[in-house]
């Protein structure tokens, strides 16, 4: 089969690495890719929200299969395009995408649904959420409807702080049109972690758990990143809760997706907020996770191509399903600056002396005459397997200095809990 992963992170170098395992796949492209994807596949030079370009890439190279990475192409409408083009995609159409898109749409869908969520208000004008805030206590959390790379969601402390971010959404504009709208939301305490799902129609699996680490200091301090660590399995996805999710949460989801015409083939990514066997859904998100995709897939004993297949059939079951006991960890490099603006560039050197043991995701990396160079603010995702989620720390800890580059920042605190 002739496949296309869309993206350039750690994500799609890990579905590339996983398919790369596959006998079905005869050749891999990635659109546009990066610095480790190119040892595995072929990398194509059209972005990942060029949607005319890919499709013409697909229809051009007989691609069988295409798997999208970011969530921009599939809000964009990606899969409508190449479904009515006949070409087999992973993915939900620009109708489901809104689950992850429109912070309101998703937060209306559980209400409706009856998921457990933070209590919240939607505002388009400012003086009206100025009002509103009356109706919450502090801590409290402002999130922009759209999409902000990451930066949209504001947890607020007090007064000031909560007059000052609404001004900058709703007045200043800071997020532009991803900002008309915000949304404003109790705070939940707890502790976070993801699960991540197959869905198949309207039929949600539950793939493996995952906890990333958001915040770019050590203690989570400082400022919220796309997330700089992860390990899977999260140790509170013990089987009771396992047992209350699937009957509170993604049997939920499978109504509402039948009921409201939003059934796709893809994945949906759930963040919980958990405290004891209380669990409340913080977000959705329509595609894979970055990191939490390069501690999910190592993990997967079955072919990941044919998983892929099955789901797009809707012939997808638990039992398809093989996973490793082994835990698994991984540790993201990256430039200094991060998660503000940081300079690219800089020569990374070190990758060979690491053990085979190791396995190295490229989130931001590219080659530039010849040599290999750090291309964005999350470099490289090191990662290993392990008899539990203590060994394969260790086994990162223990080499990754000898990976080096200009202003390369880790956080060594992953993992530990
Ligand atoms: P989201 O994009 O909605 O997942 O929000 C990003 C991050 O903000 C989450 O991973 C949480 O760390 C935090 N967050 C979002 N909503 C809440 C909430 N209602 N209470 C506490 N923390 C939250
Ligand atoms: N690591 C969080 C995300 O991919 O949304």
């Amino acid at each position: 089969m002739n496949i296309l992963v869309i993206g350039s992170g750690g994500r799609e170098h890990a579905l590339c690495f996983k398919m790369s395992k596959s006998k079905k796949a005869s050749k891999i492209y990635c659109a546009p890719g990066n610095g480790g994807t190119r040892d595995l596949a072929q990398n194509v030079d059209i972005a990942s929200n060029d949607i005319d370009g890919l499709l013409r890439f697909a229809i051009d190279k007989d691609i069988d299969l295409t798997i999208v990475g970011p969530e921009e192409p599939l809000v964009l409408g990606i899969v409508d395009k190449f479904k009515e083009n006949n070409l087999r995609i992973f993915g939900p159409d620009k109708k489901a995408s809104k689950l992850e898109a429109s912070k309101e749409f998703s937060k209306k869908f559980m209400e409706k649904y009856d998921i457990k969520t933070a209590k919240y208000k939607s505002f388009t004008d400012y003086d009206e959420a100025i009002k509103g805030v009356k109706n919450f206590s502090y801590p409290l959390v402002i999130k922009a409807d759209g999409l902000c790379l990451g930066k949209g969601v504001i947890i607020c402390e007090n007064e000031e702080d909560t007059i000052a971010t609404l001004k900058d959404i709703l007045k200043e504009k800071i997020f532009g049109d991803q900002g008309q709208k915000v949304i404003i939301e109790e705070f939940i305490y707890g502790v976070e972690a993801s699960l991540i799902c197959l869905v198949s129609g309207n039929e949600i699996i539950a793939m493996e758990s995952a906890k990333d680490y958001k915040k770019i200091l050590e203690g989570d301090k400082g400022l919220n990143t796309g997330g700089i660590g992860a390990y899977s399995p999260s140790e509170l996805f013990t089987d009771k809760l396992k047992e209350k999710i699937e009957k509170a949460v993604l049997e939920k989801i499978s109504i509402g997706l039948k009921e409201e015409k939003l059934e796709y083939n893809g994945i949906i990514f759930i963040g919980f907020m958990i405290e004891e066997d209380d669990i409340e859904v913080l977000e959705f998100n329509v595609r894979f996770g970055d990191p939490e995709t390069e501690v999910l897939l190592p993990r997967l004993e079955s072919d990941l191509i044919d998983i892929f297949e099955k789901t797009i059939d809707n012939k997808i079951k638990e039992s398809d399903l093989i996973w490793t006991d082994q835990a698994c960890v991984t540790v993201v490099t990256s430039s200094r600056g991060y998660p503000k603006k940081c300079e690219k560039g800089f020569s990374i050197t070190g990758l060979k002396d690491l053990s085979n043991s190791l396995m190295v995701f490229h989130n931001g990396s590219k080659y530039e005459n010849g040599e290999l160079v750090t291309n964005g603010g999350r470099v490289l995702s090191i990662t290993s397997l392990g008899e539990d989620i203590n060994s394969a720390r260790e086994n990162i800890y223990k080499e990754i200095h000898k990976i080096k580059f200009d202003g390369m920042y880790y956080r060594k605190d992953i993992a530990i809990y």
